[in-house]
């Protein structure tokens, strides 16, 4: 059977539990696919740097590299907590991950499942993936403060957009909005103030369109975005935009869809030239940590992307079944499971799938 090496980064707060359960579903569906899962920790995050000083060593970065693909919990400690102030775990670990391994596409799929509660009374048929840019915008750190604590202080943040990462996260975008039934494909952005960035996306976006006349395009500024999602999450089919907005935009996403602690992620480098990484789109709660009460599906959820993006899709549908079971069975009484009762109902749906498979009817 084909052996997949996993490096596995748990990281801090409610990312350790979480990754627990991805880990006990990913065990459960792996037999059925013929594959066997590798899996490398490591010990990375806010305690590592309080414990040894380090946030992502070269040899550590290495290490990741050679594996076939990375599953991430969640890091950064309480937010404010001064002892962390000079780590930047965020800046220099997660977004180092991302920029090093150059995930230019951040994966962010949107559905409501059958029987959640949104907090939306109408939201209708939500079914949407925002394609976030990764590797690009604000987040490249092209930026710097002077007279810093001074009145006369000033900090610059560069938002750096080039043809080059555009154009490869639209063409992205576009062949998945045609790989889909609605083929619709929505740039965000926000070109009547961010217009030079705002200018390049538009006409990349527009570029690319000539491509495909099967896609029908639209635009809306951000900030309009949000009404939609609020007002009508239905009306999207694939939404193109840059880190930033699309990081804000990810959030309201998982709310809509009935709570953070259902939204996942990959950080994806399609060209195969480095592993990709799978991650939920929440961060390391620290206000629940260690109460075993967060919600494991978005990291289960984010295991189905990765056997998506390692060409296993039976897999990652036998994930999505068991979860779309265990969602809709939820109650009342069934909010106040374990994290780890999650994700053993959902080991317990996806064996009894196999089950319903073998009964002839
Ligand atoms: P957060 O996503 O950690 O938490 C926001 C709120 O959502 C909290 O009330 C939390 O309890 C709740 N929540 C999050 N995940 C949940 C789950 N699975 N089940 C139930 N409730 C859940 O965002 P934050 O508080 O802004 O950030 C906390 C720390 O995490 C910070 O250090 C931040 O930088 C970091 N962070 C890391 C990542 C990542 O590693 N990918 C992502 C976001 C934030
Ligand atoms: C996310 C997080 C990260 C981001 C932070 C922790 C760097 O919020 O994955 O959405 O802004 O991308
Ligand atoms: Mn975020």
């Amino acid at each position: 059977s084909r052996v997949i090496r996993l490096a596995v980064i748990p990281g801090d707060g409610i990312g350790p539990e979480v990754v627990a359960e991805a880990l006990k579903v990913l065990d459960a569906v792996a037999p059925g696919a013929d594959v066997t899962f590798e899996k490398t920790p490591f010990e990375l995050g806010a305690a590592r740097f309080l414990a040894t000083g380090d946030v992502l060593t070269d040899d550590d970065l290495a290490s990741i590299a050679s594996h076939d693909a990375i599953l991430l919990g969640a890091v950064g400690g309480v937010p404010g907590d001064p002892r962390l102030k000079d780590a930047n775990i965020e800046r220099g670990l997660l977004l180092k991950l991302r920029f090093a391994l150059d995930h230019y596409v951040n994966l962010r799929p949107t559905t409501i499942f059958p029987g959640v509660t949104s907090p939306l009374a109408n939201p209708g048929e939500v079914d949407f993936v925002v394609v976030r840019e990764g590797t690009e915008g604000p987040y490249v750190g092209n930026g710097g403060a002077i007279r810093v604590g001074t009145p006369h202080e000033i900090a610059n943040e560069v938002s750096v957009n080039t043809a080059f990462g555009v154009e490869r996260v639209v063409r992205f975008a576009f062949d998945l909005a045609n790989s889909r039934p609605r083929k619709k494909l929505t740039l965000v952005h926000k070109n009547n103030v961010l217009v030079f960035s705002g200018n390049l996306w538009m006409r990349t976006v527009n570029a690319v369109a000539t491509e495909y006349p099967d896609v029908a395009v639209d635009y809306l500024h951000v900030d309009a975005a949000t009404i939609f999602f609020v007002t009508n999450p239905a009306k999207f089919d694939i939404i193109v935009t840059d880190n930033l907005f699309g990081d804000i935009l990810t959030d309201l996403a998982g709310a809509i869809s009935g709570g953070i602690g259902l939204a996942s992620s990959g950080n994806i480098n399609p060209t195969g030239a480095f592993p990709s990484m799978f991650e939920p789109v929440h961060g390391s709660a620290p206000d629940i940590a260690g109460q075993q009460i967060a919600d494991p599906t978005a990291a289960i959820l984010s295991v189905a992307l990765l056997l998506d993006q390692q060409g296993l899709p039976e897999a990652a549908t036998r994930i999505r079944t068991a979860v779309t079971g265990d969602l809709a069975g939820r109650t009342a009484a069934s909010g106040s499971r374990t994290t780890a009762e999650v994700g053993d109902a959902i080991v317990t749906l996806l064996s009894s799938e196999l089950v319903s498979e073998e009964t002839p009817s």
